[in-house]
């Protein structure tokens, strides 16, 4: 690893005009008039696995968005590492609330700032720019294969046949993946655990059309008042979770397990200023910490009916629309938590409203076994790059087909993420710090050297 650190010196402007390449190409999955950019950001994907030194690369047709598959195999002994991350970014929406443009990158304080510049394609990139540079030093100690999704925002609903489908050529004794945060810049961490995720549209309809609210209000069921109630309902005063049976597949911690995780360092100031927020909320007899990383979570995530243009319009609304989803933990099932909401919400509608209830995404939660040698492997590259031993942490956030890849691959995944939880993922002002960049690229090598080692 002598060449290291004076090839990513030498090349750190390279890298970064290729990132910026990708990143202008507006690969929302969301949304349909997209379906060019996807195809184009796929294309360019796999000339840069190429170029980089794969001996192969594809595009490969889905359903869905397609996935960019390459690979570099240069022993039938050594160990396959399978590279996973997302080259589609969520939507950009409200625009008018980013300091530049999403989609035209700019650096400044030390940061890259675009939609996509940390989730994912910054993150992704440096498994590209690691991987060239083990090329092209004689240092690539391991097989390696990449697949890159075009799904992954929007539930990676093609992504599992994808899988069923190539087992043979996805065959990798491990996966790993830079998708997650870390603790900070001087606390490196590893995600050990992921929420599932259940997401449900609700849709109440009461008169078959919107009503005069002076001739009618007061005497029919409003579905956006009856919504509202029933969204409260859904909480307790203690934040606790009330549909019937949501708790009893959630495990429970023990102690000592708990008083573990509260080793890791946290800032509450920061944290809430960060946000700015002036209090935290969240289930009672729980820290911050647990909140995210333990507990599941149901939030409204957007909420609409009647009418909302400007000015004042007298109506007592047909209909009223919100979609809420829950975060779950192990060992809870998100279609066996889809059915339990959907039962519950059903039964606490009144009478004069009609309720539809439909399921958006799905997916399970995941826990990385830290007693591996892929831990290890990762543990002690993140040891040597930030003379730290990262802090196993769990993660509010999901990427469902993690869980996928163990059930149709029978292959674990290591989350080495070098994200921050203040890089404004999903949000306006999206930024990755250059330094983090620069330290993933750095880290990774090392990832290959001692899974290489230890696999021995
Ligand atoms: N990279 C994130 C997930 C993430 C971020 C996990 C930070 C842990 C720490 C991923 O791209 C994402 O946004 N996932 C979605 C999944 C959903 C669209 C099915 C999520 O968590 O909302
Ligand atoms: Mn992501
Ligand atoms: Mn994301």
């Amino acid at each position: 690893m002598d060449q290291l650190n004076q090839y990513i010196e030498e090349h750190k402007q390279r890298f970064l005009d290729e990132l910026f390449e990708l990143i202008r190409i507006p690969s929302i999955s969301a949304k349909p008039e997209n379906k060019a950019d996807m195809i184009k950001m796929a294309g360019l994907l796999r000339d840069s696995l190429l170029e980089a030194g794969a001996d192969e690369a594809a595009v490969m047709e889905t359903s869905g968005q397609p996935v960019v598959f390459g690979s570099k195999l240069v022993g039938p002994d050594l160990p396959t590492v399978l590279i996973y991350g997302h080259y589609d970014v969520q939507p950009v929406e409200p625009l008018e609330l980013w300091d530049s443009e999403p989609f035209e990158p700019e650096i400044r304080d030390g940061k890259i700032w675009a939609r996509g510049a940390d989730d994912d394609k910054g993150q992704l990139f440096m498994h590209v720019k690691a991987f060239e540079f083990m090329v092209n030093t004689g240092e690539l100690p391991c097989n390696v294969k990449f697949m890159i999704e075009g799904e992954e925002e929007v539930g990676s609903s093609s992504l599992k046949e994808f899988c069923r489908k190539n087992q043979e050529l996805l065959k990798a004794d491990i996966i790993l993946v830079s998708d997650t945060t870390m603790i900070a810049t001087d606390t490196p961490s590893i995600t050990v655990g992921l929420r599932g995720l259940s997401y449900m549209e609700v849709e109440l309809t009461g008169p078959g059309r919107d009503l005069h609210s002076g001739l009618f209000g007061g005497a029919v069921a409003n579905p956006v008042n009856v919504l509202c109630k029933m969204i409260a309902s859904l909480t307790n005063d203690k934040n606790e979770i009330t549909i019937p049976g949501f708790y009893d597949d959630v495990l429970v911690l023990s102690q000592e397990e708990r008083d573990e995780m509260a080793k890791a360092p946290f800032d509450t100031e920061a944290y809430k200023k960060e946000i700015e927020v002036d209090a935290l909320d969240g289930e009672k007899g729980y820290t911050t910490l647990e909140r995210t990383g333990i507990r599941p979570s149901l939030d409204v995530n957007g909420i609409w009916g009647g009418y909302t243009e400007e000015g004042a319009k007298t109506i007592l609304p047909s209909k009223a629309f919100a979609k809420i989803s829950m975060r779950l933990v192990p060992h809870q099932n998100s279609t066996d938590i889809d059915k339990l909401f959907e039962n519950h919400f059903r039964s606490i509608a009144p009478e004069g409203v009609r309720v539809d209830v439909r399921s958006l995404h799905n997916g399970q939660g995941y826990v990385s076994p830290t007693d591996t040698i892929a831990y290890q492997a990762a543990s002690k590259a993140m040891e040597q790059t930030f003379n730290q031993r990262p802090i196993p942490t769990r993660s509010g956030g999901s990427i469902p087909i993690i869980s996928d890849f163990e059930e149709v691959l029978g292959i674990k995944t290591i989350l080495m993420g070098f994200g921050l939880e203040s890089d404004a993922i999903h949000s306006p002002n999206e930024n990755y710090p250059l330094e983090h960049f620069y330290k993933g690229i750095e880290t990774i090598p090392y990832f290959f050297k001692y899974y290489a080692e230890l696999s021995k």
